[in-house]
């Protein structure tokens, strides 16, 4: 019997409401009992010093390169960079090399994840052969081999009566279709938000249009099918827009943000840094002060990385040759503390967003400290500074503009299945 109790914590329980001081007791990998002043005999005892304990942050959107592009990242040093991040699961997107497209690749994944990875991993499925937007993906055969949803992240399916399909079949599987939505005719070669900074930069512009009309398109077939359609990386005021009045007539949909599109304007790119080139890519003030406001609504349900690697040399190249995507899984917390402070988010509203509602989006278990529930935890710092370096970092990859940033809030330990994984003193305990 493996105990272990966390004492003098701030839990943080958004699916118990619970913000209080309280001892969290976790015992053969589960949840036993949160109340102040429990008895440690027997169990290995991790002090919190007031820390917040939270249940452990879920990632619903990582690219882990694994397969074929493990110069990248791979399942075991995304797992760890996971871990050291206060994420205990994520779930990957499909844009591997070859595709997840096919139930044996969505097997391979879950077979080295669970040799290789401190994190929970759970695979999301292409929803079209190759990402091409055109032969829809075995849905049943990808769902019983453990794809949790449906993405061509990275591609929009610009076939309307493709996608349709896409979100008809997707509730057979009984998940959600999680879509990129910008339309590439109307992107064409644009690397940065259309607008005066792109102007000043002489770099193509990406309008704002392009995410707003596919985000459109998409809520009406989610009308039209009744399918559960979940926007990724929303980016713009217009999208949101659209996203609220959804909801309001009562259409299945939901969205998440980055915590770049939360906290980066296009000015960000005013150094040419291609760590700040993502898709979508970063947008105005006005932009960033909408998603702020819809993510304190609720109108978006989930922060995620997007956690892009890239190598080095991929991305030390002119702005327009180099690959969208910056990292993310090290720094996502303490970036989007900054909204706590702010006064954005609470607390509890910020774990919320962070794990009991990515958990829900997706049905995996997590996002809570019930009794009973799986002993994934997190025990964070909310004032503790640091400098970030991306080269001190568990990622293979160095595409961050946080490298050299000075950033408050720091995950103090992991905790997978009632096992410690990470401690910022001690490191990586299991990999
Ligand atoms: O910035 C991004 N990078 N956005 C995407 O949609 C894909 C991703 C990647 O795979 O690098």
């Amino acid at each position: 019997m493996a105990r272990l109790l966390i004492r003098n914590a701030r839990v943080l329980d958004p699916s118990q409401e619970i913000d209080r001081e309280s001892d969290c007791l976790i015992e053969d990998g589960r949840i036993l009992e949160l109340a102040p002043g429990l008895p440690g005999e027997g169990a290995e005892i991790l002090d919190a010093e007031g820390a917040w304990l939270a249940p452990g942050f879920i990632d619903i959107h990582t690219h882990l390169r694994e397969p074929g592009q493990e110069y990248k990242e791979d399942l075991a040093s995304g797992g760890t960079a996971a871990v050291a991040g206060g994420f205990t699961q994520l779930a990957c997107m499909a844009n591997t090399d070859p595709v997840n497209d096919d139930p044996s690749v969505t097997k391979y994944i879950l077979d080295r994840a669970e040799k290789d990875s401190p994190a929970r991993i759970r695979p999301i499925a292409a929803a079209t052969r190759r990402l091409e937007g055109k032969v829809m993906t075995e849905m049943m055969a990808l769902r019983e081999a453990g794809a949790v949803a449906f993405s061509d992240d990275g591609a929009t399916i610009m076939d309307t009566s493709v996608m349709r399909r896409v979100l008809e079949y997707s509730q057979l599987a009984g998940v959600p279709v999680i879509v990129h939505a910008e339309d590439c005719h109307l992107r064409a070669n644009g690397v940065v938000n259309e607008g005066p900074v792109a102007t000043r930069l002489g770099l193509p512009g990406n309008p704002a249009a392009a995410e707003e009309i596919m985000i459109a398109r998409d809520i009406r077939l989610a009308r039209l099918t009744g399918a559960h359609l979940h926007v990724a990386h929303v980016s713009t005021a217009g999208g949101v827009e659209s996203i609220r009045q959804a909801r309001d007539e009562g259409i299945r949909v939901t969205a998440e943000v980055t915590p770049h599109h939360l906290t980066l304007t296009d000015e960000a790119t005013m150094g040419f840094d291609t760590s700040t080139r993502v898709a979508p890519p970063l947008r105005g003030a006005a932009d960033v002060a909408a998603l702020r406001q819809a993510l304190a609504e609720g109108v978006i349900d989930a922060i995620v990385t997007d956690h892009a690697p890239h190598a080095s040399y991929e991305k030390e190249v002119e702005f327009t040759a180099a690959p969208p995507g910056m990292i993310g899984l090290e720094t996502a917390v303490a970036v989007t503390l900054e909204l706590v402070r702010e006064g954005v988010l609470s607390p509890l509203e910020f774990v919320r967003r962070l794990s009991t509602n990515p958990a829900s989006l997706l049905a995996l278990e997590g996002g809570t400290l019930r009794k009973g529930a799986p002993a994934d935890v997190v025990l964070l710092d909310p004032d503790r500074e640091w400098t970030y370096d991306a080269a001190q970092g568990f990622s293979k990859s160095r595409n961050s503009p946080w490298t050299g940033r000075r950033l408050r809030g720091r995950v103090v330990a992991t905790v997978v299945a009632g096992r410690l994984v990470y401690h910022h003193e001690r490191g990586v305990l299991i990999r």
